[in-house]
């Protein structure tokens, strides 16, 4: 599909069939989120631009690679993406998180802001938003709206499941944004959840219902 990358390595899929079981318990799938992030962050920045800085090994001074620009940021779409954020942070320390507070509105299944903060010059940094389920895609596209709204225009967005109909409605509001995913699953019911999927994954990773 243009504009959308699934990432099908194999540890990021046996990872996620266990978090999609069931019986897997919160702290398991806790850990489990946390440990795919990391390999889902390694993918989304594979082709993030080098320069080199003039360095002294204990042997010699060499021109050694070292990312280029401004530090990432890592836009969370709360409450949710705040489980991708901190194996993503194990692998790039340095990066600045964003969050941004969009709460899908049960009836209508709508997106609604009601928070958001964001390091400085986000137009001249590299935003990659997380949320790990796009489905409507809403929440997504309103999260999008914002950062461009606030100057972004370099933007990624990376979740681990998604669903055909988000992606379409995502891709014709943000073309110029590639979705990262680890599976499209088949479709959404009609509750707006993701089938067969993992639940709710705010409800899974925090225990709560
Ligand atoms: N959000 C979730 O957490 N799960 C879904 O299946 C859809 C949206």
């Amino acid at each position: 599909m243009d504009g959308v990358t699934v990432i099908d390595h194999p540890l990021v899929q046996h990872k996620l069939t266990i978090m999609r079981k069931k019986e897997t318990s919160t702290g398991s799938f806790r850990r489990l989120l946390r440990e795919i992030s990391t390999l889902l962050c390694y993918e989304v920045t594979r082709d993030l631009e080098l320069t080199t800085a003039r360095i002294e090994t204990p042997l010699e001074v060499i021109d050694a690679p070292v990312l280029e620009g401004k530090k990432l940021v890592f836009a969370s779409i709360l409450r949710a993406g705040n489980g991708l954020l901190e194996g993503m942070l194990e692998l790039v320390p340095s990066a600045r998180v964003s969050h941004i507070g969009v709460y899908r509105d049960h009836e209508t299944l709508e997106a609604v802001e009601y928070f958001f903060k964001a390091p400085d010059s986000i137009d001249e940094r590299l935003v990659i938003v997380v949320d790990p389920m796009l489905a409507t895609g809403n929440s997504a596209i309103a999260a999008i709206d914002t950062l461009k709204a606030r100057g972004a225009t370099n933007i990624r967005f990376l979740c681990l499941l998604a669903a055909p109909e988000g992606i379409k409605s995502f891709r014709a509001h943000h073309p110029d944004v590639p979705v990262y995913t680890a599976s499209i699953d088949r479709q959404l019911n009609e509750k707006g959840y993701i089938v067969p999927g993992l639940g709710d994954a705010g409800d899974r990773m925090y225990g709560t219902k």
